[in-house]
């Protein structure tokens, strides 16, 4: 797909005062500092639309980002941020799971996972959850360039068979780098797929 325009249109601190769902959209989600608004950037080819940071906790709302002016990314807040207080992960928790249950329009969701770790129990729960509640999803490994040789592809590897514990069917999975641009033109060949534009 080539990225004609991509333009920021709002932040939401709650699901309903997200632009009208009108059109399709996909959203960014996984833990903070995983690299979701690095590589939203990396993959429209944009230095700093979506804010990024190396301090956790950086995106606090629902960021909206209109792309050919005919469907929306979505960079979410990043779940499972120890530092800030319980009451506040609990309002981020909210915040998110509210925007994946009620948004009509929301096609895939794509949850970031470090390639550069083995499965973590806060986002195996995370998909668990998607699949309890019917949320379609694909897997986005991120930050492959900080990894030597074949490292990355054996985690994936190793992050698939730690799924087929719990799921029949595997999810689509990327390998990506914000740092290298690698990864995003699959996503949004599979974005491109999913829908006519
Ligand atoms: P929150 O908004 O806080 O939830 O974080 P986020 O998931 O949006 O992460 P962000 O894109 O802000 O990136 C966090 C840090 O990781 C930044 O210092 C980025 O430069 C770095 N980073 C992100 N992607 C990559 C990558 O592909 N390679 C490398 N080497 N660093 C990356
Ligand atoms: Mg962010």
């Amino acid at each position: 797909m080539v990225i004609k325009t991509a333009e920021f249109v709002k932040s939401s601190g709650k699901w309903q005062d997200c632009p009208e769902p009108k059109i399709p959209e996909y959203a960014f989600i996984g833990r903070s500092n995983v690299g979701k608004s690095s590589l939203i950037n990396a993959m429209l080819n944009r230095k700093d639309l979506a804010k990024t940071s190396q301090t956790p906790g950086k995106t606090q709302l629902i960021n909206h980002f209109l792309i050919n002016e005919n469907w929306y990314l979505t960079d979410l807040p990043g779940y499972g941020y120890a530092k800030v207080s319980k009451s506040q992960r609990k309002d981020f928790e909210k915040l998110i799971t509210n925007y994946i249950l009620n948004r009509k329009n929301l096609v895939n969701l794509f949850v970031l996972v470090d390639s550069r770790h083995s499965a973590q129990k806060i986002d195996l729960e995370f998909i668990e959850w998607c699949g309890e509640n019917g949320i379609p999803f694909s897997i986005v490994f991120t930050k492959a360039d900080k990894l030597k040789g074949n490292a990355a592809t054996a985690n994936v590897e190793k992050y698939k068979e730690e799924l087929l514990k719990t799921w029949e069917d595997l999810p689509e999975t990327y390998l990506t780098s914000a740092e290298k641009k690698e990864g995003g033109d699959e996503i949004l060949q599979f974005i491109q797929t999913t829908n006519e534009f």
